[in-house]
């Protein structure tokens, strides 16, 4: 590799931003080719063609497995991992160096239209699956891309808006998930993202994209722009952006200008130069020789095996699996809903892939019971083709007619997409509507779902089964019948509450903002822990999900290691199918020196069991996870306490728990005038003779001063204590001195 001083400025330069829509530049002179980097994140979008980010034009064929937010439901690391693996294979098999995914932004709002693409409103379960995400991609030889750093948690308005989060809430919640990611994974690249933070670009923060992402987490690669991103490509290099994709073509001219000017340093482009020039020779030494094959019907069965393990059975009065030899005749079973025959399977824009195949519903459905059903679209899933006169009568007819309907429901593209966010939860009115028509001549209906993001369920009791497929991939419909007719039993578990109203979702008052900017009033408050703190209920917790089989849990035992804590439980399949059993754990501390949600998801297992068989199952959650980002502190602090651990099947599926002490990691804070009378009690030697001392000023004894007037004085600052009892302020003073002083402080 050569020195980069010897490659001229402007070729310098010019690698800091990109040749085109996916390519880099390439540099001549160092023998540096052009490397593509394209979406992302569930398939390779390839464009041969006319290029765009918003997912209008073709793109060559690629496997197109489930969305994140199918892939959330799956609970399963390893399994991500083995997707990320084909996906990088695919990759460097299409020539692309940098696949621009995954999304680690946090579900904030159920509206987001964008959800699809990220893994939850948890920030632990995003960073277990995105770092699995990123190892499978990133063992093959090709890079990603974690996105949208940060805080883009909404469509509207994206380039612009200001997303304004305290500190504590942005580091627990907002980045904790691309901090595990980073720590644990080391993505090639990070992709900053659109908005404002707190005011500042994301593209232009130099404490996102330099003092917390270098300094404190120690990322290696090299951070891209989002497309467009960047007003200022000197202000962005400046603040830690390496990259700017696709270039403006002024900004290069105006980095050449500034560093005349002064205004940049040789050194910071230099820097930029080397962080994309190491990114870039790697990936090209795995695509020079990429020669376009991968094993299709290989990654079609990964595809599918991932989408089995996606669904979440909701609810279920006993109606599933369906036993198709009890369904012989054409009348036992029919089948409504366009969905079932053009399945929803991938969200709109920058993200949609051209699959390699499809399946459908419908077919694998008929290919099940080994004869037609009846079946009928019922409504259309794209209004610019609007259903044919007489569909929904057509539907209640065929209704009128079966035994048993399975009625594919859900939200088309135009519904949720990239670039705008949705404004209600409703499925569409005239999908209710049949669905309420329906129910009306046929009350045996099993409802199947297809949605990015969570809809409200206001008939989840007056059907007999509710199947939530989300988005699955291009396999998704084969899998959805193995569900069905039983073939796998389902396992998948939500990773965003299902709420029974809009305006309970905590960040509904403060969503989507305004042109001031979003404000993420609800605090740590986010999803099921805005939901837990308030005791709203819900239609489904986060975490939840029904199988086919039941289990039991036993003996739980939480103990200190030298990791963390270990926390183990027996597990056992109590009905008469084998099952998959996700196993959750969520920790909440007794009492807190300041805010809490009632209780954190901290780590998961998963076990498969026979019918009747046990497993010991074991979490570790190291003791760093147990932390709170201290504001006060500017650092991460792990409070002595006593915390409870709680494993069970949802977050309100909690089926045991146990206390343990843990021994924290608090800094002794020195005492100062700003600390109140209740802090410096419980200072060692201080408290007391501060006690004796406020006592005899208030003319008693040490043992005087009345519980009530001690409760009242708590919260009193020093500074205040001293003008209220009359104390000499100088002895005052050397008390503080001689205290800290004996703490070694
Ligand atoms: C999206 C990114 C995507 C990029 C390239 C942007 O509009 O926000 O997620 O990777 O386009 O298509």
């Amino acid at each position: 590799m050569p020195d980069s001083s010897s490659i001229p400025i402007k070729a310098r330069i010019s690698l800091t931003g990109g040749s085109d829509f996916w390519h880099s530049t390439a540099v001549p002179v160092a023998d540096l080719p052009a490397v593509m980097l394209t979406d992302g994140p569930h398939g390779v979008r390839k464009q041969a063609g006319a290029t765009d980010h918003v997912g209008l034009n073709e793109s060559v064929p690629a496997t197109c497995f489930p969305p994140a937010v199918g892939l959330a439901s799956t609970w399963n690391p390893a399994l991500v991992e083995e997707v990320g693996r084909a996906l990088g294979t695919e990759s460097s098999a299409l020539g692309v160096g940098v696949l621009l995914g995954p999304g680690a932004n946090i579900k904030r709002s159920p509206l987001c239209g964008r959800n699809f693409e990220y893994f939850s409103e948890d920030p632990h379960l995003t960073g277990q699956l995105a770092s699995a995400y990123v190892r499978g991609v990133q063992s093959r030889g090709v890079g990603t891309s974690l996105k949208h750093f940060a805080a883009n948690n909404q469509e509207t308005d994206r380039m612009r808006r200001s997303s304004n989060v305290d500190e504590r809430t942005l580091r627990e919640v907002y980045l904790r998930g691309f901090g595990t990611v980073v720590r644990t994974a080391q993505p090639w690249t990070v992709m900053c993202s659109y908005n404002r933070i707190n005011g500042v670009l994301a593209s232009q923060n130099r404490w996102l994209l330099t003092e917390v992402l270098r300094e404190e987490w120690n990322f290696q690669g090299l951070v891209v722009s989002d497309w467009g991103a960047v007003r200022d490509r000197v202000a962005a290099l400046n603040a830690g952006l390496d990259l700017e994709m696709p270039a403006n073509p002024a900004h290069e001219d105006a980095v050449a200008r500034a560093l005349a000017e002064g205004a940049i340093d040789e050194d910071t482009i230099d820097r930029a130069y080397r962080r994309v020039e190491a990114v870039l020779r790697r990936a090209h030494e795995t695509v020079k020789d990429a020669d376009g094959r991968f094993d299709v019907d290989a990654h079609h069965t990964l595809a599918r095996r991932a989408a089995e393990q996606a669904i979440v059975l909701l609810s279920n009065d006993g109606v599933l699996p369906l036993n198709p030899s009890g369904l012989s005749d054409a009348s036992s079973v029919a089948v409504i809903g366009e969905f079932a025959r053009t399945p929803r399977y991938q969200g709109a824009g920058s993200s949609r892939v051209n699959p390699t195949r499809l399946d459908n519903a419908l077919d694998a459905i008929v290919g099940a019971l080994g004869h037609d059903v009846p079946f009928a679209p019922g409504f259309t899933t794209d209004p610019r083709n609007p259903a044919p006169e007489g569909a929904h009568d057509e539907a209640v007819e065929v209704a009128r007619g079966a035994g048993l309907i399975l009625m594919f429901l859900g939200l088309g593209e135009n519904h949720e997409s990239e670039g705008y966010d949705r404004t209600t939860l409703d499925l569409p009115a005239e999908q209710l509507a049949l669905l309420d028509d329906v129910l009306a001549v046929n009350p045996n209906v099993v409802v199947v779902l297809s949605n990015g993001s969570s809809v409200l369920l206001p008939f989840t009791h007056r059907v007999r089964a509710v199947v939530e497929g989300w988005l699955l991939g291009q396999a998704g419909g084969a899998a959805i019948a193995d569900v069905l007719f039983g073939v796998v039993n389902p396992s998948g578990r939500i990773a965003e509450t299902i709420p029974h109203r809009l305006e309970d979702c905590p960040s509904y008052l403060n969503f989507p903002g305004d042109s001031t900017g979003v404000l993420y009033g609800e605090g740590l408050f986010v999803g099921y822990r805005g939901y837990d703190a308030a005791r709203i209920e819900v239609a489904h917790p986060f975490g939840h999900g029904l199988s086919y089989t039941t289990f039991e849990y036993d003996d739980l035992a939480v103990t200190m290691s030298g990791e963390g804590l270990s926390v183990e439980v027996s597990v056992t399949n109590t009905g008469d199918r084998a099952g998959r059993e996700v196993v959750q754990a969520y920790v909440s501390i007794a009492a807190s020196s300041v805010v809490r949600v009632p209780r954190e998801l901290k780590g998961f297992g998963d076990v498969t069991l026979e019918p009747g068989a046990s497993a010991r199952v074991t979490i570790t959650i190291p003791t760093a996870e147990l932390a709170y980002w201290s504001v006060r502190d500017q650092r991460w602090v792990v409070e002595r306490g006593s915390y409870t651990v709680a494993v069970g099947a949802s977050s309100r599926d909690l089926r045991l728990s146990a206390t343990i002490d843990v021994e924290g990691d608090e800094p002794a804070r020195p005492v100062t005038l700003d600390t109140t009378i209740g802090e410096a009690m419980a200072v060692p030697g201080f408290g007391e003779r501060l006690m004796a001392r406020m006592a005899a000023t208030m003319g008693g004894g040490p043992g005087d001063v009345d519980p009530d007037m001690a409760r009242m004085m708590a919260d009193v600052p020093l500074a205040a204590a001293i003008g209220f009892s009359g104390m000499d302020p100088d002895e005052f003073q050397a008390a503080i001195d001689q205290a800290n002083a004996a703490r070694g402080l």
